[in-house]
């Protein structure tokens, strides 16, 4: 099996790419990615020299470098995880997120099905599972709702609009070109690696550095938190025993109030820091809210753990202390992401091949 994966130098990609160049030894894993300010080699120091993974850089938006990959590579599956994936930079700058999530997946996908069908086997034995959010299904309003399988596409911001169309596109390649796809939609994940944009890594690395701790309107919206190598091992599940043309969401049945979460961490994080009782709640600030905010996300993941099996393997306050001890140990890693380093870094060691 020749398994390319996209996007796995960023956060929930590194969990991806670790656990199936671990688990299966007999694949040949390559990991394609831009290494945007998102994604780093750093995530995955503890297996870069392993024999059965190979790194490439490079840009899901440039056809020709995709085509070319796919003829020399003959890859058997694709895992796609490669994205802009933040919904504030989505709006400030919605036109890379239609070039990444929408332009790049339609590249991937045609470079796929031209190199699948021109083969002897045409498209028997391949797969195309393509990674995607609940994010696409909108928001609710009405406590007893979640997102299942059947929910209808609302998305309501870039980001999860760009996602929307990816999924769309998918799909349409299935249906029209018969192409052997699998998706899944799931929730907020957090975890080791996590870039420090996002909700979770950011209030850890502000509360360490006692800067404001910024909750966006009243702190209400909810999301639905899963541990993300719990969604690695559901990506893993979904690839090798989902079934072709179906959708899984994956979430934790685990919903948080931002300001609940926010609590929370502080309350952790005095513990850590050995600071009094409530000195970390009073950084929390809070400031104007995000356009167009979604109100809150749900997954109904029933399918998943019926048909496959999987169910997540940590509850939340574990999966929050482990991620908070993470980033606790490697200050250097976040040092070096929110500096940009790692960035540069890679960029000139990659700048002359
Ligand atoms: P991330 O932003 O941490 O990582 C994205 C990776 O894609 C980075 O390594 C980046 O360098 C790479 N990339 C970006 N543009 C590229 C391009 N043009 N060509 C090649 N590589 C490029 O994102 P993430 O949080 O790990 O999300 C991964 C996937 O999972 C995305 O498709 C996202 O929509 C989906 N998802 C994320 C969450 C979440 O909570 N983070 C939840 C559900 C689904
Ligand atoms: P985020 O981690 O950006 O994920 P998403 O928007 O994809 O769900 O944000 C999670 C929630 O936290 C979301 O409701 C927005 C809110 N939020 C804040 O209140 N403050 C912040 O600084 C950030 C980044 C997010």
């Amino acid at each position: 099996m020749k398994l390319l994966i996209t996007g796995g130098a960023g956060f929930i990609g590194s969990h991806v790419v670790r656990l199936f160049v671990t688990k299966y030894p007999e694949y040949q894993i390559y990991n394609l990615d831009k290494l945007t300010y998102a994604g780093n080699l750093a995530n995955l120091s503890d297996i870069e020299h392993a024999p059965n993974y190979t790194f490439i850089k490079g840009d899901i938006t440039d056809a020709k470098f995709i085509d070319d990959m796919f003829a020399e590579l003959a890859f058997d599956g694709v895992i796609h995880l490669a994205a802009e994936s933040h919904v504030d930079r989505s709006i400030t700058d919605p036109m890379s997120f239609v070039m990444t999530n929408v332009v790049g997946t339609v590249n991937l996908l045609n470079a796929a099905k031209n190199t699948w069908a021109a083969g002897a086997s045409g498209f028997d034995g391949k797969r195309f599972y393509h990674v995607s959010t609940d994010e696409v299904y909108g928001s609710l309003h009405n406590p007893d709702e979640f997102f299942t399988e059947e929910t209808a596409y609302d998305p309501q911001s870039p980001y999860s609009a760009s996602k929307a169309a990816s999924d769309h596109f998918v799909r349409a390649y299935g249906n029209t070109y018969k192409l052997p796809v699998v998706l899944s939609n799931c929730s907020n994940n957090y975890g080791p690696n996590h870039f420090p944009e996002k909700l979770i890594p950011l209030m850890i690395h502000n509360i360490q550095t006692n800067k404001p701790l910024p909750v966006y309107g009243k702190g209400e919206n909810v999301r639905d938190w899963l541990f993300v190598v719990d969604h690695a091992r559901a990506i893993d599940a979904v690839f090798h025993n989902g079934r072709l043309g179906e959708t899984y969401n994956i979430g934790g049945f685990n919903e948080w109030k931002n300001i609940d979460l926010v609590h929370l961490l502080c309350e952790i994080m005095d513990r850590k820091l050995g600071r009094p009782k409530g000195t970390s709640a009073q950084l929390i600030t809070y400031v104007t809210d995000r356009a167009g905010h979604d109100l809150r996300y749900a997954i109904d993941a029933h399918k998943i753990m019926n048909e496959l099996g999987w169910q997540p393997s940590l509850q939340f306050e574990q999966g929050l202390e482990k991620t908070v001890d993470w980033f606790l140990e490697n200050q250097e890693w976040l040092d070096n992401v929110t500096s940009g380093n790692y960035q540069k870094y890679y960029e000139s060691m990659y700048a002359n091949r």
